[in-house]
């Protein structure tokens, strides 16, 4: 709805899909998975993130479906690449990728009616040890979180047990950026927060879709914006991960 105009023009749906919604959204997080894995196997030193993108948009026009981040807001490219301190939101550009970088390679599309998001981490080239356990770390505080979507459970859980996994690491969990409600729009009002909150006493229901998308840091977890609006670094520059699913409760 705003591939064309300025802005989405979708507002107010709920957060109970539909079950044609839900098989829609399914059937958009395959496609989005698709060409996550397309880039996957491109990551390598040398290639830049721009290059990256361009093959994201190809995979998309062969599949005809649509790039979610196109346009979104007048963001101008299809996916994200947020490398090393770049917490998420990072935007494809001429620098080429080296050896010891982690990248996130954050691809959401619309397909069907419906939108699908992910994203992981990867490791470029030779990556010291540091860094690879935090990226580990990133996939570990996914799958807690993922696993703590409970239909009667509080949202408050899914940030619970990611920032134990996180601080078990001696990692922060990012704040400023939350996952959301999934569907017909890109962004639902639905937050999901990362970090334990209990005023987050507000509860999962059957037939809920959204997304986990926990973003750690091995400094700071208090973001920077650049001037550009949408890279958002770590404080300090401490390197950050990021792994992302969309869920159905
Ligand atoms: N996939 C990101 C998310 O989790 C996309 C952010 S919108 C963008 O919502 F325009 F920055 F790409
Ligand atoms: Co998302």
């Amino acid at each position: 709805d705003y591939a064309t105009s300025r802005e989405p023009r979708l507002h107010g749906v709920g957060d109970v899909r539909s079950a044609g919604e839900i098989d829609a959204v399914r059937k958009a997080c395959g496609e989005a998975a698709a060409v996550l894995r397309h880039l996957v196997v491109l990551v390598a030193p040398g290639i830049t993130t721009d290059a990256l993108d361009a093959e994201a948009y190809e995979e998309c026009r062969r599949r005809r479906i649509y790039p979610s981040t196109l346009n979104y807001h007048s963001y101008t490219k299809s996916i994200c690449t947020s490398v090393n301190e770049v917490i998420c939101h990072g935007i494809p550009d001429s620098r080429a990728l080296r050896s010891g970088d982690i990248v996130n390679l954050d691809v959401s599309v619309f397909a069907g009616g419906a939108h699908g998001d992910c994203s992981v981490t990867l490791c470029v080239g030779e990556v010291n040890p540091v860094a690879r356990r935090l990226v580990e770390t990133g996939r570990a505080c996914l799958n807690a979180g993922v696993k703590a979507v409970r239909p009667g459970k509080p949202f408050s859980d899914i940030g619970r047990a990611i920032e134990n996994v996180a601080q078990r690491g001696g990692y922060s969990v990012v704040r400023q950026f939350v996952g959301h409600g999934i569907g017909p729009l890109f962004h639902t009002g639905l937050q999901v927060l990362h970090h334990y909150d209990r005023t987050q006493t507000h509860v999962m229901r059957p037939g809920m879709v959204f997304t986990v998308e926990p973003m750690i840091s091995a400094g700071t977890h208090r973001a920077h914006l650049w001037p550009d609006g949408w890279t958002a670094v770590t404080a300090d520059l401490a390197r950050s991960a990021q792994f992302e699913h969309t869920v159905l409760c």
